[in-house]
């Protein structure tokens, strides 16, 4: 039996909502552990493009999906995506998708909060997606969070939000000068989304691990990237979330035993949407040519890409605070078309080869990436099903890359679509 954990090696948006999708047929369970609706997860069947945001990627293949405890939820959204999917012949309801009691409600001033305050820092901003997660998973661990256990009890949600409220609206009005939010709006709109909701809400921590004692299959799915997690990646310019392969366990309440294998996810080139160091960005017009071909646009804000060559000190800093036990590497035959491909090995800073991501984000800031230069391959390779067909040059780019990182690749994608895929080794 595998329980399989899938992350993100980058800064996001590496092509985790295809391959969980993908994966998913093999799996029963399909879990959300960390993160909110910042994340926007792609999934491409038989031409017809999803985007979920909050509900599991597992969806699509009919599997049980769960909202594990560490993902901060925004009701309205949640529901809405429940409507959306319904909307496009998706059945949704309690039987195939569950939250769990204990994961933390997004309310309105969190979202409030988040977008004034990047406003207030001007130049010094993060780049969020505006959602609330941050200011949520503040209220979590200064223990004035609302969970849905407390969403869905009227009563204590009024006495909890009353004393909440004071402070949230002093910070709007007074710090922030913004308008205060009434208690009486919330209570209104928050009662009826617990209406709606409560069906859905479970121990969901006792669910999966009956189900893996009776031999199911879990996929946990990871969102943001490494490089994003609140302790590990490029601070401050992170998210409010460990999104690393640990959190699976913290963030949907089962012990590290359980965890068979873990998958990284890894774009054939890198991106990064908002603020912060990122030492292979392109500025010229290859960085152009790989944003308009791999349509690099935000799946949640919509916002431009920032797109940049292959970053293999990332990659290996990824996959030892992952564990990793296999790569799928996507985005693949965007690069086709490119004379000469570059990885970057190493960095340079003050004079000396550095091949560790620095802590700070200065020093981050002024390392100059070292590349190994490679020919590309002109062909498109969208269409190729096995790696013996694939053109040399770009198996040569793919063992550079094991070579590199040291962890061998199960899957290559060559496109959006479910079956634009080369499996080498299913995890399961
Ligand atoms: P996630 O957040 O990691 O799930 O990734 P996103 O969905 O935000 O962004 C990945 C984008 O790349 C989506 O538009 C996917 O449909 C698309 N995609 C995924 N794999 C491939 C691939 O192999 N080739 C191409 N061309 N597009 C891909
Ligand atoms: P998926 O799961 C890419 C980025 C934001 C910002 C920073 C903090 O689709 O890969 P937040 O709203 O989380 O406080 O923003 O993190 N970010 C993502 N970037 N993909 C994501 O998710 C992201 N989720 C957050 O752009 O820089
Ligand atoms: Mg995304």
């Amino acid at each position: 039996m595998a329980n399989i954990v899938i992350v993100g090696t980058q800064w996001g948006d590496e092509g985790k909502g295809k391959i969980v999708d993908l994966l998913a047929e093999y799996a029963d369970i399909v879990v959300r552990f960390q993160g909110g609706n910042n994340a926007g997860h792609t999934m491409v069947v038989n031409g017809e493009k999803f985007i979920s945001h909050l509900v599991p990627s597992g969806i699509l293949q009919k599997k049980l999906c769960v909202i594990g405890n560490g993902v901060v939820v925004d009701p309205q959204v949640l529901l809405e995506e429940i409507d959306y999917l319904e909307s496009r012949g998706v059945s949704v309801g309690p039987d195939n998708l569950m939250v769990c009691e204990k994961a933390h409600v997004i309310m309105p001033y969190h979202k409030k909060i988040d977008v004034c305050m990047e406003n207030k820092k001007g130049d010094c901003k993060i780049g969020t997606t505006g959602r609330g997660i941050g200011p949520c998973y503040d209220d979590k661990v200064s223990r004035r969070g609302i969970r849905f256990v407390e969403l869905v009890d009227p009563d204590l949600l009024k006495e909890k939000l009353s004393v909440i409220l004071e402070e949230k609206n002093f910070i709007l009005e007074k710090y922030l000068s913004c308008e205060a939010i009434s208690s009486e709006n919330i209570l209104n709109e928050f009662n009826s989304y617990a209406k709606r909701l409560a069906p859905f809400i479970k121990n969901v921590s006792v669910i999966i691990n009956n189900a893996i004692r009776d031999g199911k299959q879990v996929l946990f799915e990871g969102a943001q990237g490494t490089h994003l997690d609140v302790d590990h990646g490029t601070y401050p310019y992170v998210t409010s979330s460990n999104t690393v392969s640990g959190n699976a366990c913290c963030g949907s309440g089962v012990g590290p035993k359980v965890i068979t294998g873990i998958i990284g996810i890894v774009k054939a080139y890198t991106t990064r949407v908002g603020e912060g160091p990122f030492p292979t960005e392109l500025f010229d017009e290859t960085g152009e040519y790989i944003q308009k071909k791999g349509a690099e646009f935000g799946a949640t804000t919509g916002r431009k890409r920032r797109c940049g060559w292959l970053d293999t000190v990332l990659l290996t800093n990824a996959a030892r605070l992952n564990s990793l036990t296999g790569l799928a590497i996507t985005k693949l035959d965007v690069l086709g078309g490119l004379e000469t491909l570059k990885i970057c090995t190493g960095y340079e800073y003050k004079g000396k080869i550095i091949t560790e991501v620095p802590a700070g984000i200065k020093a981050l800031a002024a390392c100059k990436p070292v590349y190994e230069e490679m020919p590309g391959w002109k062909e498109d390779i969208s269409d190729i099903r096995s790696f013996k067909d694939l053109p040399d040059t770009t198996r040569n780019y793919l063992k550079m890359i094991e070579k590199l990182v040291d962890i061998p690749i199960d899957i290559i994608s060559v496109g959006p679509g479910r079956n634009e895929t080369i499996v080498l080794k299913n995890p399961f």
